[in-house]
């Protein structure tokens, strides 16, 4: 299917109502058919919903939704998009671990470095996002994820995604690639070559700034490993929330193409006033690598 056409037709197994659009489950908790019922899911041994800390079907819409449009296997939605970011250094880093983080992080982030990673004995080193060059020589033993953003906020730096993930590669990095600003309409970092992605759904998911949410997509081995700490540690995300998030992925695609016109439009304006000096126009990495921003061509 097309992008724009999972975006709309993933959706839950109508119900018995058949309903047109997707209904909200907004629900704590879920019934068992008899106490061997409840055992044969707490076992693992059946599958279905207990508690919606651990799964919801509203939410499983959005996570597979995300997952299909990201080309990842699996994918879990979490209150926030610092939530996912929490989620994803609590459930792969240990003490003793070691990150790479770009310099241009989003202020939370770096954050949760300073005065939670250091504080459980995970050692980070910023590096010069903009110098490639400049990271080897940062790599420690201990070194386990590169973590990016890029486009970055609110810097909007470009980093090349195929480039760093073939440096995690050369060292056995897991890379994490903040996906937010470009969405995956514009950028699918995993079919680059990221191992993990991350969004605060917050900004363009819902686009629409009505409610808070992120997501982590990524290979399925990987989110059984952030699944437990999602399940125990609680960051979930509301049905509602969830909700508004699946309808907004539905006009994704109509509304950045809009945002990449109408921000061409503007440097095109500004471009013309003899008070503005230069006009930078950022190359998005596509998937044939550094190319011309689909924003551009689409622009004309
Ligand atoms: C790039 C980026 N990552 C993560 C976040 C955090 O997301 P949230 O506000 O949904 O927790 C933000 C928020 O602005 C962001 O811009």
């Amino acid at each position: 299917m097309h992008f724009e056409t999972k975006a709309i037709r993933i959706q839950t197994e109508r119900s018995q109502h058949h309903e047109h659009s997707t209904p909200i489950y907004a629900t704590s908790s879920f019934v068992f058919d008899d106490a061997e019922h409840m055992r044969a899911l707490f076992a693992n041994e059946a599958e279905g919903n207990i508690y919606s800390r651990f799964t919801n079907p509203t939410v499983r819409e959005f996570e597979t939704k995300m997952a299909e449009l990201e080309e990842g296997e699996d994918a879990i939605a979490t209150a926030t998009g610092m939530a996912a970011i929490f989620a994803t250094f609590a459930s792969l880093l240990s003490s003793g671990d070691h990150i790479l983080m770009s310099r241009a992080v989003f202020g939370s982030t770096y954050r949760v470095a300073e005065d939670y990673l250091n504080k459980w004995g995970i050692q980070h080193t910023y590096i010069d996002h903009l110098n490639m060059d400049s990271w080897e020589s940062e790599v420690c033993k201990n070194t386990k994820i590169l973590y990016i953003e890029t486009p970055s906020n609110p810097g909007l730096d470009i980093i090349d995604i195929r480039k760093a993930s073939d440096f995690c590669k050369t060292h056995n990095i897991l890379f994490v690639v903040d996906n937010c600003f470009a969405t995956p309409y514009l950028q699918q970092p995993l079919t680059l070559g990221a191992d993990v992605i991350i969004h605060s759904a917050t900004k363009y998911i819902d686009g629409q700034g009505r409610v808070l949410g992120g997501v982590i997509v990524s290979r399925k081995k990987i989110i059984e490993q952030i699944y437990p700490f999602m399940k125990n540690a609680g960051p979930s995300l509301s049905p509602f929330n969830a909700w508004v998030l699946s309808k907004s992925l539905e006009t994704l695609a109509i509304r950045m193409d809009r945002h990449c016109s109408n921000a061409m439009l503007i440097a095109q304006w500004l471009e013309s006033r003899p008070e503005v000096l230069k006009v930078k126009y950022p190359f998005l990495p596509t998937n044939d690598g550094f190319d011309v921003a689909r924003s551009q061509m689409k622009a004309g």
